[in-house]
Order: structure tokens, then sequence, then C-alpha cells
């Protein structure tokens, strides 16, 4: 699967997610075999403006990871102000956010409520496309609410300034995370962009590596961006990688251990322990979800504060 000149050698991207998608979890993700993905959403403003937070956003796991980096922004002036930047970290492609549903970003204009000012996204593109000589993508949703569904316009507005790639999460602003992602529309964007090499990407309510293969067949996408799917569970990819030929696996309780440990690793390598224990509380209740142990192993990862806790919350899963 090619995007502009980038090729992937799966069609399944670990989606943006704020608070999640930091370089460890972006590189559990490759090595169960996401073909990318992409950082959480960097405000545009905090680059431009030096934020040492903002900044901390673009630590990659590695010097070769293929990059992609999730901008938002209400406007063209701070992406003027922060393309060098941003540059500097080498991304290989720029997806702008136009769905970010949470209050403090859509009061600046930002996220999705780009999508009541296209022709402030296409400002924002047309730029990027032509300064960063990039392949950029936009994230966006089906409109503002039920009474302002307008994905269709919005995207031949994006296609026209350049846009390579569209992901479309098949909901409504309104409806934040909640009902159910409307795939049919997904596919009539899909057939809206066939021959234009513009790809698709489809994202709402895949779960499961069944999903995964169910939204590409339904909707004709190009590619899936898995998002909550993939919390504790980057397995996900291999499972939707193999289905895709038809092949069944699953991870073992061992595979689930082992990542889980090697995931706390990598963030106590980036953070240092005590945050890492900290932030590894939300990935962690995934990991172990479902699983016999569970609950006993969750009451002691809600207060983990070292490594130890770890083990020993793993040690109760069977
Ligand atoms: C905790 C959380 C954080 C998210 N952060 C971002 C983000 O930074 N940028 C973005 O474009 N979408 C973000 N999303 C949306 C996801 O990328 C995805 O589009 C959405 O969750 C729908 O997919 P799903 O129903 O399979 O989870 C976030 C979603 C969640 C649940």
């Amino acid at each position: 699967m090619t995007i502009g000149p980038l090729s992937f050698n799966s069609t399944f991207f670990l989606a943006p997610l704020a608070g999640y998608t930091d370089a460890p979890f972006r590189q559990v993700a490759h090595e169960w075999g996401a073909a990318a993905a992409v950082s959480e959403m960097v405000s545009a403003e905090g680059l431009a403006r030096d934020s040492a937070n903002t900044e901390a956003l673009l630590k990659r796991y590695a010097e070769d990871e293929a990059l992609i980096v999730q901008l938002f922004a209400p406007d063209v002036d701070p992406v003027m102000r922060c393309l060098d930047k941003l540059m500097k970290h080498e991304p290989v492609m720029i997806d702008l956010n136009c769905g970010c549903p949470v209050p403090k970003v859509v009061k600046t204009g930002a996220g999705s409520a780009l999508m009541k000012t296209p022709e402030k996204m296409h400002e924002i593109v047309s730029f990027l496309v032509k300064e960063s000589g990039l392949p950029v993508s936009v994230k966006f949703r089906l409109g503002w609410d039920a009474s302002s569904i307008n994905f269709i316009s919005f995207a031949a507005c994006a296609a026209d300034a350049g846009a390579s790639m569209l992901t479309l999460h098949a909901r409504t602003r309104s409806q934040g995370y909640s009902g159910n992602a409307d795939w049919s529309q997904i596919k009539v964007l899909a057939d809206m962009m066939k021959g234009s090499g513009v790809r698709v990407f489809a994202s709402g309510d895949v779960f499961t590596a069944d999903d995964a293969i169910a939204v590409m067949r339904q909707t004709g996408c190009d590619g899936v961006m898995i998002a909550r799917g993939a919390m504790g569970n980057p397995f996900i990819f291999k499972e939707a990688g193999l289905l895709t030929n038809g092949a069944r696996w699953e991870p073992s309780l061992q595979d689930v251990k082992a990542t889980m440990s090697h995931h706390l690793d990598l963030m106590i390598d980036s953070f240092g322990e005590r945050i890492a224990c900290r932030e590894m509380r939300k990935h962690a209740v995934h990991y172990v979800k479902g699983r016999p142990g569970a609950v006993k192993a969750k009451g002691l990862i809600n207060n983990a504060a070292s490594r130890q806790d770890y083990e020993e919350a793993l040690s109760l899963l069977a």
C-alpha cells in the first residue's frame, strides 16, 4: 500500500490517541506488525512557542522510525510558525486533526471545529503540501452534528488542497466516541476517491481483527486506523495481517506478559520509573482485560508505582 512516495507493508495503522501513542506504544505496535503509527496530536502553537511538553510528544523510538506527526491548529498562522521546528524531527508524513471533539480544543477553532471552516483547513493543507514537500493527510469526522454532515464536501476540499490521504472517523463531533460508527459513509468516501490517488482510511469501532477485515471489505477503503482496539492489544496488528490471508492467530498468555513488561521497560527508559509506572496503568488495565485473574490484577495496577508492582499483577494472570 502506498501513500504518495511512501510504501507500507500492510494496511493497518495505529491511530493517533492523545495520552497513548507516545514513542513506547508506537514501538510496541510496530513490533507487532502495525504498518505505521501516528503521534499523539501536537499543538502547532505549542511547537511554535518552544513548549517543552509539546516537543516531548515528538520523541521517536528510533532514528529510523517512520514518524507520522499529527498537528492541530485553528488556522494556518501557527502552522507557518512551527513548520521549521517540526521538520527538524524529520517526519515522513503530516496529519491534520479535524476530528478532536474536546471543548478545550474546539473552542480555539481547532480539531473538529475546522469542519465548520473548511477554507481554513484548505489553507493549512495547501501550505503543508507546498512547504513541507511531504505527503499530508487529514483526519476528520462525518460533520459537526447530525444536522451538519459535510464530510463529502470537506473531503473534496482536502483533496483539492493536495492531501494524499483522508481518514474518516465515521461519527459526528457531537457523538464523541459513543453510538456506532457509520461505516456506510466510509464506503461513500472510498467510492468518491477511487482512482484519484488519494488514500481513504477507515476509523471507528475497529475493536477486533475481524472488524478490521470487515471494514475493508464493506467499504473498499485503502487502510484502517486502529484506535481503542489496539489499547493493551498491539497483537491486533499481527492478527489482522494474518487474517487478511485467512489465517487465525491469537496471542498466548506469555505473549501478553512479555509484551506488557517490554512496554513498561520502554516507558521507564523514556520517562523514568515514577512517571512510567503511573502512565502505564491505563495501558496495563487493557492488557489484562478479560483474562482469568484480571480483576485482582487490576486492583494492583490501579495503584502500581514500581516495576515490581506490575510483575506481581502479571503473576496473577492465568
Ligand atoms: C483516548 C483517545 C484519544 C484520542 N486522541 C486522538 C488524537 O490525538 N487525534 C485524533 O485524530 N484522534 C484521536 N482519537 C480518535 C481515534 O483516533 C479514533 O478515530 C476513534 O477512537 C475512533 O476509533 P475507535 O472507535 O476504533 O476507537 C482519540 C480517541 C481516544 C479514545
